[in-house]
């Protein structure tokens, strides 16, 4: 089957938030999502809000920018959020236990390109860049795996 794709504009911070509430409620184990987009694209901020809404107990959700990865646990499962930007190498995301919290868990990955070879097929990709005004941010999902057509269903609008 050939790829998907679906493309929405996000007005501000909170339209980040929302959707990323709305489709982190619709996640289970075994989910994965690549977070890609420059410095400052909204990676983080998408991340947070949807962890936020999972959490068994309210807790911070730091960037994992130096520790490269953050676990929490969450509805319905466990919740892993990496950011691969200071990765030094791609068996690092063996040793960290990545590849298989992409089986086990909920897994939300900031600079996916750094998995290389390791990138889960079933994977949807986020990719976000600036828009037109400061607060304006496109979204551009992207995804081969059929389960994510159903997961996306009535959250945009085709
Ligand atoms: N529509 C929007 N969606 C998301 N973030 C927005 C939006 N408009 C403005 N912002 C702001 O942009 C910034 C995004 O920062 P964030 O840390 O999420 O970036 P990032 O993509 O994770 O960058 P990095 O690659 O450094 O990790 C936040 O300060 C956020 O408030
Ligand atoms: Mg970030």
């Amino acid at each position: 089957m050939s790829g998907r794709r679906h493309s929405l504009t996000l007005a501000s911070p909170d339209a980040t938030c929302a959707f990323a509430q709305a489709l982190g409620s619709r996640l289970s184990a075994g989910d994965v999502l690549l977070l890609s987009g420059g410095v400052g694209a909204g990676k983080t901020h998408f991340a947070r809000c949807l962890i936020r809404a999972l959490l068994l107990t309210p807790e911070d959700v730091p960037s994992p920018t130096y520790t490269l990865v953050q676990t929490y646990p969450g509805t319905p499962c466990e919740i892993w959020h990496a950011d691969l930007y200071r990765l030094s190498d791609p068996t690092e995301v063996i040793e960290l236990g990545l590849t298989e919290a992409f089986e086990s868990a909920i897994a939300l990955v900031e600079w996916p390109d750094r998995l290389g070879d390791l990138t889960p097929s079933g994977a949807i990709a986020l990719d976000f860049t600036p828009g037109a005004a400061e607060d304006t941010r496109h979204l551009s999902l992207t995804w081969s795996d059929p389960r994510w057509t159903t997961r996306l269903k009535g959250l945009t609008d085709d």
